[in-house]
């Protein structure tokens, strides 16, 4: 366990891994008793992101002081992600499908409200986190695919546009050229030469001095995917989850792997039952491996693909692991801590790649 597990001392009745610090209630849910550990709110702002969320960390933290809404300011967050033809993982200038078409995925989650909102291979539009809000606020529904979900943002004034920059097409026709002999595409110069298939994303959990957590996942998916597929981040309980006794989590990575172990709720049910954020992010990643086909791990039993947790806690406590380092140390996670937005290292599963 990691520097930030729970001491003995600061449980309480192990039997039912209840943190001190945390206040047990067992929260009568209509009738129902849900085995809920009810953290203590943070009484200070906090959110954690992918390490390509330092400027939405840091915009979450300034309306948060503004006092807006915990998913507002998450959504607000990602969307500078979603608006920026640089990050070629999300939104605007995302890597398109093995067409050249970009097919965006979203999701949220907002606890005060117990609600959830998605949209999946939405086309055309800049910023599908802000359309999967609009699903969670005005439908009965929870996930819109397709030409229904873009039919349903066009119907509030969202703005149909070419998704593609000159720089995400280039990369796809590069990628078309180069990717076999066996095709009528003859193969071009390329020095990206992009060995693993980018499955970039942002995910953003915040947390409110009162407590109130929400959480968002924007991607443009994995890069040259065939057309209609949907990775985790509109998964609810995958590309992240929300639970307002606990906290929230989210992943970025590959996505087939996540959605298996529904990896944003697992990581929020470890933190349920006592353990830190980090070590949250830690166990769901072991359950990944434990899931894993054969054909995805080396000669070691050690996934040949990538995949990040993060976490925070209704407590403002926040982490995130990683399976591997990358070439020059740690995968980095963004996070405001209240005062700060900065970047961290990430735990990692294991310490080198095969
Ligand atoms: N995690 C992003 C994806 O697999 O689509």
């Amino acid at each position: 366990m990691s520097a930030d597990s729970l001491t003995r001392r600061e449980f309480v009745g192990t039997a039912t891994g209840v943190a001190a610090g945390a206040v047990l209630a067992v929260t009568p849910a209509r009738g129902i008793e849900a085995p809920a550990v009810h953290i203590r709110p943070a009484g200070r702002n906090a959110a954690v992101a992918s390490g390509n969320g330092l400027r939405a960390v840091g915009k979450v933290g300034e309306l948060l002081a503004q006092g807006v809404d915990t998913l507002d300011a998450a959504v607000e967050g990602v969307k500078i992600q979603e608006l920026d033809p640089e990050d070629t993982s999300v939104g605007y200038g995302g890597l398109p499908n093995e067409e050249g078409v970009v097919q965006l995925d979203a999701s949220c989650m907002h606890g005060p409200s117990r609600r959830a909102g998605a949209v999946a291979c939405l086309e055309g539009i800049k910023t599908p986190s802000v359309v999967a809000q609009y699903v969670l606020l005005y439908t009965n529904h929870i996930l819109l695919v397709g030409e229904g979900a873009k039919r349903f943002a066009l119907s509030y004034g969202f703005k149909e546009e070419d998704l593609l920059t000159e720089k995400s097409r280039q990369a796809w026709l590069r990628w078309r050229a180069n990717r076999g002999t066996a095709d009528d595409w003859l193969p071009v110069a390329d020095t990206e030469q992009m060995v693993a298939r980018p499955t970039g994303t942002i995910n953003c959990n915040v947390v409110n001095a009162k407590g109130e957590v929400s959480s968002v996942t924007t991607t443009s998916g994995l890069a040259w995917k065939i057309p209609g597929r949907v990775g985790d981040s509109p998964i609810i309980g995958a590309g992240q989850y929300t639970d307002p006794d606990v906290g929230a989590a989210g992943s970025t990575g590959r996505g087939e792997s996540n959605i298996k172990v529904c990896g944003g709720f697992l990581t929020v049910e470890f933190m349920r039952r006592g353990m830190k954020p980090t070590d949250a992010c830690l166990e769901t990643l072991k359950r990944v491996v434990a899931m894993t086909e054969q054909r995805l791990l080396d000669e070691r039993g050690r996934p040949t693909f990538s995949l990040n947790f993060y976490a925070i806690n209704k407590n403002g406590e926040f982490g995130s692991a990683s399976l591997f380092p990358g070439r020059d140390g740690p995968p980095t996670y963004a996070a405001f801590d209240g005062q700060t937005a900065a970047l961290h290292d990430c735990a990692v599963l294991y310490d080198r790649r095969a």
